[in-house]
């Protein structure tokens, strides 16, 4: 596990955005593993940034979003369908059957997985960080062999999306690539910023891999970047959620 620290998010963000965009360039074709909330959204921001400036970027391009809220539909402004149009899907040339992210409505984990597999595997995967350690949506105590399924979200995880629900209606389960598909991804690049995440960074960094922190399953992988954030790394811990 290789780690690389930045001062500030913004620099974070445009270490992350060229990474994916080296990889574009250098396999037009490439299948990437995508997350969402509050960390990526700098990174999003400036591969559009760059987009804009190039002739093509993602016309050959696939993705896969790691998860997706269950019983609410796409266009619900909550959706992590919503929010991959907000800050990416809307502003490049990514074909939209090229584009997926599971179905809320009609939650299909096989079938994910078999178009994950169709479509060659996931070349590069990013990844934001919960602060109880979860990737995707894979809590603790997760299988580390775990592939896509539809699983029940912690009240804490509920507590940290809430943002997304002004209405209080914070779903209750969520479709998500497993741990075992996301350690299938060639290469893994996590991203562990903002607040509250002091305490599930230096969990990772201890080096101790159990499944009670589902972020220490990245050890069994052999590549894997993390991009830290110094102060994300340095605060005082806070309560994990
Ligand atoms: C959600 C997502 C995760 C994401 C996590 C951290 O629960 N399902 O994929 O990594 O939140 O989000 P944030 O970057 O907002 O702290």
């Amino acid at each position: 596990m290789n780690w690389e620290t930045f001062d500030a998010q913004d620099a974070l963000a445009d270490r992350a955005a060229h990474i994916l965009l080296d990889a574009i360039r250098e396999n037009p074709r490439i299948v990437l593993g995508l997350p969402t909330g509050r960390t990526p959204i700098g990174m999003y921001h400036r591969v559009v940034q760059e987009c804009s400036r190039e002739y093509h970027c993602f016309s050959d391009v696939v993705t896969f979003n790691l998860d997706e809220y269950v019983g609410i539909p796409r266009e619900h402004p909550g959706s992590y369908w919503t929010y991959m149009r907000q800050h990416l899907f809307d502003h490049v040339d990514i074909h939209p059957e090229n584009a997926h992210v599971p179905d809320g409505m009609h939650p299909d984990p096989e079938g994910y997985e078999r178009e994950i597999r169709d479509a060659g595997g996931l070349a590069l995967t990013f990844l934001g960080l919960g602060r109880n350690g979860h990737i995707g949506f894979n809590e603790p105590g997760t299988p580390f062999d775990s592939h896509t399924r539809i699983v029940e979200l912690t009240q804490s995880t509920r507590h940290a999306n809430a943002d997304s629900f002004p209405d209080g209606h914070v779903p209750t389960h969520a479709i998500t690539m497993g741990i075992g598909t996301i350690l299938e991804s060639k290469r893994i690049v996590l991203l562990a910023a903002g607040s509250g995440k002091e305490e599930a960074i230096a969990r990772l960094r201890s080096g101790e891999v159990t499944e009670t922190f589902p972020a220490s399953a990245l050890w069994k992988h052999e590549d894997v970047l993390v991009l830290v954030e110094r102060q994300a790394s340095a605060r005082p811990s806070g309560p994990a959620g």
